[in-house]
C-alpha cells in the first residue's frame, strides 16, 4: 500500500513530506558536540580557481574516459551525477588529500573518480569507502541490481586503482566512532536524513587532519529545489544548519553552478563544503 501510494504521488510532494518528518526528528535529537578546530579556514577555499584549473582539466581529459565508459555520461545507474563526479575529481586534485573517507559507496561512481584523482596526484594514502551494505556482494550488491557487469571492486581492479581503495561494510557511525585514522577530506553521501547527517557531521569533525574539509552531497540551500523536477532532499541542509546554530564557527560553502553540466539541463550541484569561519 505504502509503495503504491509512493508511486502515485508526485516526487516533489513526497520530498516535502520527508522534509517535514526530517525537521521533527532532528528537533527531537539532543545537542551534540561540533569541534571545528581542524576544519580548513573558509578564506583558504578557492572554488573558482580549483574548478577552472587548466592542469586539472588536462589530467581530467586523460583519466575520465575509462571511468565514463563504465558509469556512462548520465546517471542511469544512480550514484552521483556526471557533473558532480567531475567536481569530486577536481576537488581531490586541488586539495591533494592523502586520506579520504567516503560514506556511501553504492555503485562506486564517486569512489572511483576520487580514487583516480588520488592516484594521479601521487597520494600515498587511500580512500576508505564505507557502506551499510556489502557493495561488492555478487548477489546483493547495488551494482547487480542496476545491471552493471562488475562490482565497484572489480572496476577498481580494471582501472588499476584498487590499491587506493579500502571498502568497509559498516554503518557510518559504527566506522567513524571506532577508527583511529585521520582524514584530509570526508565525503558524506550515505543516509540523507537530517538526524543521520547531524550525527555524522559531529562524528566526522574530530577525524579531520588540520586543514581538512567535509563535503556534503544533496545539500539543497534553504531546502529549496535545485533542479527542474522540483524535488528537495532537505536532510543535509537541515543538519548543517542546526550544527551551525550550535557552533557558529562552522560555515557552509555550496559549490553552486559548476563550469559544466550536472543533471536535468542544469549546471547546479548539490555539493557543499564545510569550512571554518570566525564565529
Ligand atoms: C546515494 S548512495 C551513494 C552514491 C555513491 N556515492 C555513488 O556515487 O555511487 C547512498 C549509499 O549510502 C548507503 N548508506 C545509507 N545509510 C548509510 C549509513 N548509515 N552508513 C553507511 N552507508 C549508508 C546506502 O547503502 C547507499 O549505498
Amino acid at each position: 500500500m505504502k509503495q503504491l501510494l509512493k508511486a502515485a504521488l508526485p516526487r516533489s510532494f513526497i520530498s516535502q513530506a520527508v522534509g517535514i518528518k526530517d525537521r521533527a526528528q532532528l528537533g527531537a535529537l539532543p545537542s551534540m558536540a561540533f569541534d571545528p578546530s581542524h576544519l580548513r579556514a573558509a578564506g583558504d577555499v578557492s572554488l573558482d580557481t580549483w574548478l577552472n584549473d587548466q592542469d586539472i582539466a588536462e589530467a581530467w581529459q586523460k583519466d575520465s574516459p575509462p571511468i565514463t565508459n563504465i558509469y556512462g555520461d548520465d546517471d542511469r545507474y544512480g550514484g552521483v551525477n556526471p557533473g558532480d563526479r567531475r567536481a569530486l575529481y577536481y576537488l581531490v586534485m586541488a586539495l591533494q588529500p592523502q586520506n579520504i573517507l567516503e560514506v556511501g559507496t553504492h555503485i562506486g561512481a564517486s569512489t572511483l573518480y576520487m580514487a583516480s584523482a588520488l592516484k594521479r596526484s601521487g597520494a600515498k594514502g587511500k580512500i576508505t569507502s564505507v557502506d551499510i551494505t556489502d557493495v561488492n556482494d555478487v548477489e546483493t550488491g547495488a551494482w547487480k541490481h542496476v545491471g552493471m557487469n562488475k562490482s565497484p571492486d572489480g572496476f577498481a581492479c580494471e582501472l588499476d586503482c584498487r590499491d587506493h581503495i579500502d571498502f568497509q561494510t559498516r554503518t557510518s557511525l559504527q566506522f567513524m566512532t571506532k577508527t583511529d585514522e585521520r582524514y584530509d577530506l570526508i565525503f558524506l553521501d550515505g543516509d540523507h536524513r537530517a538526524p543521520a547527517v547531524y550525527q555524522e557531521i559531529s562524528a566526522a569533525l574530530p577525524l579531520l587532519n588540520d586543514g581538512g574539509v567535509i563535503l556534503l552531497h544533496d545539500y539543497y540551500p534553504e531546502a529549496q529545489p535545485l533542479y527542474p523536477d522540483n524535488t528537495v532532499i532537505s536532510g543535509p541542509f537541515l543538519a548543517l544548519e542546526r550544527a551551525r546554530k550550535e557552533n557558529p564557527s562552522i560555515g557552509s560553502i555550496p559549490l553552486g553552478a559548476l563550469p559544466w553540466p550536472t543533471k536535468q539541463g542544469s549546471n547546479y550541484t548539490s555539493l557543499a563544503l564545510m569550512a571554518r569561519v570566525d564565529g
